[in-house]
């Protein structure tokens, strides 16, 4: 599967991704926001892609972030139904060098109309750490509300911490997708299905 948006590609991740993988994820300060293993080495990022690539599902989603400008791996994302009740694993993260340049909310606004294209998909949960001022605008502004804090492992960090529990209705996503002032086209691609 392929998602397209204004800036970027949401593609399914390969194995040649493997080393740009590491180059990007072994750093403390996007590592400090994730429950990655850190340090984070080469055979950590081919045993992820490798199960992810294991997995074609439904409502299982593991993307690599592409820039269309020059073809760049510059992050990842994730919204995966993790049983028949609960999803609990929505993931972004981008380079440093790509922050504050509104591509977060690019890719958080594809997953979530990718997740909703669903009809019996009605609400998306997701989380951040308490520390996290950056994932918190982004998911508020997306209109995720607040339900619940919970303890949870930073292995950056080396010791558990606060993850803020927030959730994202079908309505307040809708509220949100209609105020957007520029033309927002997700574009799958099944042909691109099995590139790896
Ligand atoms: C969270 C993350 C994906 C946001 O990506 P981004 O491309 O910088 O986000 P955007 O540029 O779309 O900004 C989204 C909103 O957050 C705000 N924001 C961005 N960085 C911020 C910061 N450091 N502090 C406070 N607000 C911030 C922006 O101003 C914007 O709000 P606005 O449109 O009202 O101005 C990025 O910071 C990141 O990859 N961080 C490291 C990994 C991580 O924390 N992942 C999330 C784990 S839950």
């Amino acid at each position: 599967m392929r998602v397209e948006t204004d800036r970027l590609i949401l593609r399914n991740w390969q194995l040649t991704d493997a080393e740009d993988l590491v180059k990007l994820l072994n750093n403390f300060e996007i590592a400090k926001n994730l429950t990655i293993p850190f340090p984070y080495t080469l055979d950590d990022a081919i045993s992820w892609i490798k199960k992810n690539m294991q997995k074609s599902k439904r409502n299982y989603y593991y993307f690599a972030v592409i820039r269309k400008s020059d073809n760049a791996l510059i992050g990842g994302t994730s919204l995966a139904l993790q049983d028949e009740k609960e999803m609990d694993n929505g993931g972004i993260w981008l380079d440093a060098s790509c922050h504050g340049q509104g591509l977060g909310t690019e890719v958080w606004t594809a997953m979530s109309r990718l997740w909703f294209a669903d009809k019996n998909n009605n609400v998306i949960y997701s989380g951040y750490f308490s520390y996290n001022k950056a994932s918190e605008k982004l998911h508020k502004k997306v209109g995720y509300k607040e339900f619940g804090v919970r303890k949870q492992l930073c292995p950056a960090l080396g010791k558990e911490v606060d993850e803020i529990l927030v959730k994202l209705t079908r309505n307040d996503f809708e509220k949100y997708y209609r105020t957007l002032d520029f033309e927002f086209k997700v574009r799958e691609d099944n042909a691109q299905t099995n590139e790896m």
